[in-house]
């Protein structure tokens, strides 16, 4: 298949959760001089985009997915000119610029707003989604998804705004054309500084009803229902994105990718199909809760193989395991304890195996693991605590409740970086804003470094392998029948180069079928390198390999 933006296949991501990465003054928060201090830790690894979460002026109400200033650095994260000189700094080294762009909402101390729940007849009057009570009551039952309802009570106006996250966070009227075009000239005014591309936020809900009609949905414990409206991306967002790609993606060559709610292959292929001209691919968003308590090596399959069948002539994929919304990949799929390393290790040979750009979320590519807080109060993530009293109020003891918040939490992924064993994991100097898992001084990046058949060694040879590799950053992919469903076969192939992989999710051994072992050809990885690599035959525990035939 040909892109228009054929470069986009050549790209590994790696997303930095700036709060995280790495803290230059101090004070406990990561910043952007701290991530220009760690760009060769990128350029080793081989990463060639880096996303960054947002970085934009917040009062952070959610990290950042709350902007109070579009054109704006967080102060904690540091000035413009930072910014600035890590756009250069990424540029010289080969690196794109990828911004997080969170325009579904902004935060409720945007000037915007402020002067929108002022009075019903300001300027910025329609920048969001006023309505009147119903009945004395907010105007329908629609859940917020951090808990309560979705509406909000603004004395001044005598109304209520709506807003699909926390209450801090008021949905952008999309449906106003003055709003839209403010949106897209800040859209411009960024690529012109230099950004090589967005990942569009939350995008999928940018259309709502207008009527907001109640949801037939069943209610979550604390009464409100999510509404289905959204689930399906409208007409209207898609149209909306097609705006934006006609206005900014597209003049400009601009890298995308939408995080989206696709409840199925249809929904996925309409926004990345090429020719809708909406995004090069998408992060399809399910919730952690859903796809936790369904996921298994079998679905995963099964999803691989819609995905491709459906983009497969004309789409893109965006492959990740992790991201700063989910508990850690090798606590989540592998097994962070006795196979520690050579599950994180099989989980990267797969994802980097298959077609599509992958993405490296920070310290996935060292194996880094969730982390239990001991009481709620030590929970920073609004989604862990909304889990703790939905679970509270069907009736769960405190205990039960805290460790589902723990199962789901967002901070598992969210603790600071661990770059060394040295006090604080190397991230700070000051108290961190997050615990640090205290595993730090067994699996950090320096200890890594230095050992040959370490987890990031795993990822420095596998992005090497995808830069020489045409049939992996370009090969069909076949999905060869197995008979366990926890055995993976895949084979990959371009203009005569074959590529063959197995990959075991299991801590049992595995059979592979006789007739899918090669006779001849050469294992390029193993995440058993440390024990001697693959030794022909059956799998082990986790076991994964890659052969050129
Ligand atoms: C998705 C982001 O990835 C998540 O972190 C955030 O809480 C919501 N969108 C709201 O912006």
């Amino acid at each position: 298949m040909e892109l228009k933006k054929d470069w986009i296949k050549d790209l590994v991501i790696y997303q930095v959760y700036p709060r995280s990465f790495q803290d230059s003054n101090g004070d406990g928060i990561g910043d952007i001089p701290g991530i220009i201090c760690r760009l060769d830790h990128l350029s080793d690894l081989g990463i060639n985009a880096l996303w960054l979460s947002p970085v934009y002026r917040s009062p952070n109400d959610d990290n950042g997915y709350d902007i109070s200033g579009y054109q704006e650095i967080m102060e904690e994260f540091g000035t413009m000119e930072d910014w600035d000189q890590l756009c250069q700094e990424c540029h010289q080294r080969g690196i794109k610029v990828i911004m997080d762009l969170v325009v579904n909402h902004s935060s409720d101390e945007h000037p915007w707003f402020i002067e929108s729940k002022s009075s019903r007849d300001n300027e910025k009057s329609d920048y969001y989604i006023w309505r009147d009570p119903k009945n004395g009551k907010e105007p329908n039952n629609w859940a917020s998804v951090f808990g309560g309802s979705a509406w909000e009570y603004v004395p001044e106006r005598g109304q209520y705004y709506y807003h699909l996250f926390s209450k801090k966070q008021p949905d952008l009227n999309w449906a106003n054309p003055k709003l839209r075009e403010e949106i897209f000239s800040m859209m411009e005014w960024w690529v012109k500084k230099g950004v090589d591309g967005f990942r569009v936020d939350a995008i999928s809900y940018l259309d709502k009803p207008q009527d907001f009609p109640d949801s037939p949905e069943p209610p979550q414990p604390d009464g409100y229902s999510f509404s289905a409206c959204l689930v399906n991306g409208r007409p209207g967002t898609h149209g909306y994105i097609r705006d934006m790609n006609r206005r900014i993606f597209s003049p400009y060559n601009v890298l995308t990718v939408g995080e989206v709610a696709a409840p199925d292959t249809e929904e996925l292929a309409r926004y990345v199909a090429t020719q809708r001209e909406e995004f090069d691919m998408a992060i399809p968003f399910v919730a952690p809760v859903v796809e936790i308590s369904t996921w298994s090596p079998k679905k995963l399959r099964q999803d691989i193989a819609a995905d491709y069948a459906a983009l497969k002539d004309d789409g893109w994929w965006a492959r990740f395991f992790s991201n700063h919304d989910k508990p850690r990949q090798v606590s989540l799929y592998g097994n962070d304890q006795e196979y520690w390393e050579v599950s994180a290790k099989m989980l990267a040979m797969l994802l980097h195996f298959l077609p599509g750009t992958p993405f490296v979320y920070q310290g996935e590519e060292i194996g880094m693991t969730n982390m239990r807080f001991p009481t709620i109060e030590e929970y920073n993530d609004p989604d862990a605590k909304n889990t703790y009293r939905q679970q509270l109020l069907i009736g769960a003891t405190p205990e039960e409740a805290l460790h589902q918040a723990q199962m789901i939490s967002r901070d598992n992924a969210r603790t600071p970086m661990q770059w060394n064993g040295t006090e604080n994991a190397g991230f700070t100097a000051g108290k961190p804003w997050l615990g640090i898992n205290p595993n730090y001084r067994q699996i950090n990046v320096e200890s890594q470094k230095g050992d040959p058949h370490s987890i990031y060694h795993c990822y420095k040879a596998l992005i090497a392998l995808r830069k020489e590799s045409r049939a992996l950053s370009r090969g069909d992919l076949e999905i060869l029948p197995v008979p366990t469903d926890t055995l993976f076969a895949l084979k990959r192939s371009y203009q005569g180069e074959v590529l063959l992989s197995f990959h075991n999710f299991s801590a049992e051994p595995a059979e592979v079928p006789e007739a899918l072992l090669p006779q001849s050809g050469q294992v390029l990885l193993s995440s058993y390198d440390r024990q001697g690599g693959y030794q022909g035959g059956s799998l082990r525990p986790y076991e994964s390999v890659i052969f050129r035939l």
